[in-house]
């Protein structure tokens, strides 16, 4: 499917919603589907990376229920041994937190997925649940899909994170509740902790101090929830850019989590210059959300390293195209990480931007990018990756004539209302 954008849009004025929060919304159907009994969630992201987990988790036993319109009910229930493979799409964060919940559980599953996700690294999960007793195995010896898991009696761990990832934690806390014995984490970035704070919030004893993480394990099934989901920053950071960078506009986005473990990508837009506000801060018991105002703003090159990588480690293909049109270099250093998702995003980006005459430039673990540049629109293609297509339809309404992005269906990832939400500010894109 192809998306045409026309660039020179004027100010984008208006006030929306996104999708829920995919790495909440993943969280919550998991911890649901653990839990005894029937748990609502409220504002759930609902797109093709959710869907994954939903049928991950349907052939397991667990029935999940659309109640009103944004309502989910998630009925949790002891896992069944499925009858088919369990098929993650492209979702390494349904592969990833399955392979931690399954490792504990007293059923046997196979994994599979997308070529691409066959080629994401899985060893990284299955190292340490392997010492916790887990029976993990691929083809030929190799942690790729289709993995076997075999559920099975686990002991808890003390691990060292080497790398920063969320989803490799919330594997290793979905085994721990099910393990003999506590768990301990030492993280030494902190990564996104929607885990950590929704299972206190459950009740499960888990402290974090100094960069580490002790979870005692659970005598029974998790409790039955209710959830209001936020909207999901990653999600509203594309319109935001979107406002930032076209003149004339003003956009709010309500209802947005901003739990400071996601933010950087705040932070970094302010310290370049923008006018960004949060308003309405709300804070559910369990994660904060606000408003967020944006401006059309004049901005200047930034660098980014350490923590704040990790922390807007999916903001990267848009702040590439926010950095285009920023006066002088900007910088991000320490984020190898970006070759191991949906696509290399490093190098998506650094070949599609340049199609549309941006100065770009990758090595082995970043990017330089060099602004202003007068984006020209040009015919362009996702990679299969949802972010790469979402922030370059941004460019493509920066740019002069039109964008034309091919494989655009991937936006349906995380994002399926896209075109018509900017198209509601005033975007044209069809
Ligand atoms: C996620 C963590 C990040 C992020 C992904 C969602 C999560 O991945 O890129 O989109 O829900 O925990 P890593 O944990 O692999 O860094």
């Amino acid at each position: 499917m192809e998306l045409r954008v026309s660039g020179g849009a004027r100010g984008l004025k208006g006030t929306i919603r996104v999708p829920g929060d995919k790495s909440i919304t993943h969280r919550a159907l998991l911890f649901g589907a653990m839990a005894d009994g029937t748990t609502r969630l409220s504002g759930p992201m609902r797109a093709g990376v959710i869907e994954a987990m939903e049928n991950c988790l349907g052939a397991l036993g667990v029935e999940i229920e659309r109640a009103q319109a944004n309502e989910l009910l998630v009925h949790g229930i002891r896992w069944q041994t499925p009858d088919r493979s369990l098929d993650c799409r492209n979702s390494a964060a349904t592969m990833r937190l399955l392979m931690g919940a399954l490792a504990g559980s007293g059923v046997r599953a196979t994994l599979t997925g997308s070529g691409r996700l066959s080629a994401r690294p899985m060893a990284r999960v299955a190292d340490p649940l392997r010492r916790m007793g887990a029976q993990i195995s691929g083809p030929n010896g190799h942690d790729r899909p289709p993995l076997s898991i075999v559920g099975s009696r686990l002991h808890g761990i003390e691990y060292r994170m080497p790398v920063h990832s969320a989803q490799v934690k919330t594997a290793i806390l979905a085994a721990g509740l099910q393990a003999e014995g506590r768990t301990l984490i030492h993280e030494p970035v902190p990564t996104r902790d929607h885990s950590e704070r929704l299972l206190r919030e459950l009740g499960v004893s888990l402290t974090s101090a100094n960069g580490t993480l002790s979870m005692e394990p659970l005598s029974s099934l998790l409790p039955p929830f209710e959830l209001a989901i936020p909207g999901d920053f990653s999600a509203a950071a594309f319109p935001l850019a979107a406002a930032v960078l076209t003149p004339g506009s003003e956009l709010t986005i309500q209802g947005v989590g901003i739990n400071p473990t996601r933010t950087a990508l705040l932070e970094v837009l302010r310290e370049m210059g923008a006018r960004i506000e949060v308003a309405g801060l709300a804070s559910a018991e369990v994660e904060l959300s606000g408003d967020l105002t944006a401006r059309y703003s004049d901005l200047q090159g930034i660098t980014i390293q350490g923590g704040r990588v990790v922390s807007m480690i999916d903001e990267f293909p848009i702040l590439a195209v926010i950095a285009t049109q920023a006066h002088g270099e900007t910088r991000v250093l320490e984020a190898g990480e970006l070759r191991l998702k949906e696509s290399d995003r490093l190098s998506s980006m650094t070949i599609e931007l340049r199609k549309m005459g941006a100065r770009i430039e990758q090595y082995a673990g970043g990017a330089t990018i060099e602004g202003p540049t007068r984006l020209t629109g040009a015919r362009v293609d996702s990679h299969g990756d949802h972010r790469v297509g979402l922030a370059l339809a941004v460019a493509g309404g920066l740019a002069s004539g039109e964008t034309i992005l091919s494989g655009a269906e991937v936006i349906r990832e995380s994002f399926p209302e896209f075109a018509a939400t900017l198209r509601s500010l005033g975007g044209q894109l069809e």
